[in-house]
This record gives C-alpha cells, structure tokens and sequence, in this order.
C-alpha cells in the first residue's frame, strides 16, 4: 500500500480486517516492524480518537511517533497553485511538504472540509497536495470528504460482531445536529460498504440530505427510517449536512433521533456511531448506555485499523 486516502487504495478488504483483528489479539506481534521510523500526525483541526489510537498503533509497530498541532502552532499555510501570498498564508505547502518528507517516513494528515465551496472540498486539494509533494506514503486522518480509517475500523466492528451466516442488514441513518457537519462519515462508510458487498445495505435520510452518487452508488437509499429499519442487524447513526445546497441544515426534526421505541423495529441491531456524539440530540441516552450500543467498542477498534494500515504501509515501503 501506498497511501491510504480511501477504499481505493485497498486491494483486499477482507484480508485487512484480518490483520486488524489479528493486532487486536496480539498487539505487539510485529513490535520491530517500524524500528528507526518516524510518523509525523499533523491535525489543521481537532481530534480524540483519531490522534491516540493512531499514536498507539504506531507505537505497537516500534515507530516513533510526533504530534503537530498545524493550526495552532504552525505557519498558515497555502494549498492553491500559482497563489500569491499577500493575504494571511505565510508558507506553500509545496515547501512544507517536502520538509516534512525529510522529517518523517510516513505522514498522516487531517484536513477537514470548508463546508463553504463544493468544489473545493470535494477537489480534495489539501491532502492531494501532501501526496503530491510530500515524498512519503500519506494516510488520511480525515479529509474534506472521506475518513477511510473510521470505515474501516467500522467494518472491523461489524464483522467481529457479525455471527449469523447470512448477509447482514446494515442501516446508516442521518440523526439531527445543532450545526452543519462534514459529510465524510457518511460518504465514507458508504463508500467502504459497498466495496466490501457483503451487507444488505440502506442509506435513510430526510429529502434533501442526499449524499454524492458517487458514494452511494449500490445502497438502497429511502426517506421513511422506520421502513429502512425493519430487520436492521446495524444501525450506523450520523449527522451530515447538505450536499446539494452545499454545507447547509435544512431540518433538524428531532424525530430522526434514534430511540429505544424505533429499535423495537430491527432484529436486535447494534448501534454504532464514530464518536463523539451530541447526546439526547443524534443519539439518545437510552441507546448509547445500553447493551445495544457498540461505540466504545468502535472506538477501541481504532487502534488495530491504524496498525494494520501502517503495517501495510511499511512492507510495502
Ligand atoms: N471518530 C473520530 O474521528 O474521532 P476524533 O474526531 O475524536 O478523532
């Protein structure tokens, strides 16, 4: 593996949820496998889960690992080619990026969208030019459109708690938000479930939260969320904003809040949900405290994507 920016980076799903699950049974299996290299995670935005669990499967693997907070203790930087810098951008990532590939031997990046130019977001500009000058693999973090780590970490989690033989019956929901969100879990998980082939699979909305088609494309997308819940064996709560109108929220009917009551209408799903959750307004207390629930366990599996992703990584380097 290259980089790691989406689904398309990956040759075998299947084969890397096993490495992921074989890292969770035994952590340190590969302890020498990145001795002498250095992972640099630059975050231009905030993150909990993602930062640790990516810190301590780089650790697992015997790599070093070095935290760099860029919007806060970093230069502004430019992403556009050509830009004259005489506004508040003070280094092009064409220099920074290069200087980064000599400091580290693989880059990790979050970068989240503008939510104000479609265009733009969705032109994934930022992490491109990271690949592009950079000179060392780069993972995705999070980026304007797609988190490919929580997907897979999201796959990782149905599959280990998966045991029927059938083909499960897995629901992404929209869940009302108090401000606009990325649409990258969404797009993501969507993306990484239709790859995989191996669910029944629904996406349920309100009229006019539509995702890209170019994310989608294979789910059977429905308005009524009672209809797509029925016989759900996962129910994948999240919160995005507008697509078509981009970055904006039209209705934040707290009917789509998923509650005890609607689960009655799956069989026995497990919830799930990337974290962190507004309570009482995506999800409620009723669900996310009760044995439904599978965040904390989502969370955890964050570790083992990241150590299978960069175990990837390194064979192949
Ligand atoms: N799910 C997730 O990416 O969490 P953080 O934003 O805390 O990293």
């Amino acid at each position: 593996m290259q980089n790691f920016l989406s689904v398309h980076d990956v040759p075998d799903i299947n084969r890397l949820i096993d490495s992921a699950l074989a890292y969770k049974a035994n952590p340190l299996k590969d302890n020498t496998l990145g001795a002498g290299k250095r992972i640099g995670l630059l975050f231009l935005n905030p993150s909990l889960r993602t930062r640790l669990s990516t810190q301590v499967a780089a650790r697992n693997l015997g790599m070093e690992a070095i935290v760099f907070n860029v919007d806060k203790e970093g230069w502004a930087l430019e992403f556009e080619e050509g830009a004259i810098m005489s506004g508040s951008t003070v280094e092009h990532v064409k220099d920074a990026a290069p200087v980064l590939g000599q400091y580290f031997d693989v880059l990790c990046i979050r970068t989240f969208p503008s939510l104000k130019n479609r265009e733009d977001d969705y032109s994934e500009l930022y992490i491109k030019q990271f690949v592009k000058h950079a000179g060392v693999p780069v993972v995705s973090l999070e980026s304007a459109t797609l988190h490919p780590l929580q997907s897979l970490t999201d796959l990782i989690t149905i599959r280990e708690a998966y045991t029927a033989a059938r083909k499960p019956k897995i629901v992404l929901t929209w869940a009302p938000h108090v401000k606009p969100l990325p649409q990258c879990v969404a797009n993501s998980f969507a993306q990484w479930v239709n790859a995989w082939g191996e669910a029944d699979f629904v996406i349920t909305h309100p009229e006019d939260y539509e995702l890209s088609e170019e994310f989608t494309k294979g789910a059977r997308i429905t308005h009524d969320q009672d209809e797509a819940l029925k016989d759900a064996d996962f129910v994948y709560v999240k919160n995005w904003s507008t697509f078509n109108d981009y970055g904006k929220i039209y209705s934040n009917d707290p009917d789509w809040m998923l509650t005890e009551e609607k689960l009655q209408l799956t069989n026995k799903a497990r919830v799930m949900h990337c974290l962190p959750v507004r309570r009482n307004v995506e999800l409620s207390d009723e669900i996310l405290d009760s044995p439904a629930s599978l965040v904390t366990r989502e969370a955890g599996n964050r570790v083992w994507a990241a150590q299978a992703v960069l175990a990837e990584i390194l064979k192949g380097a």
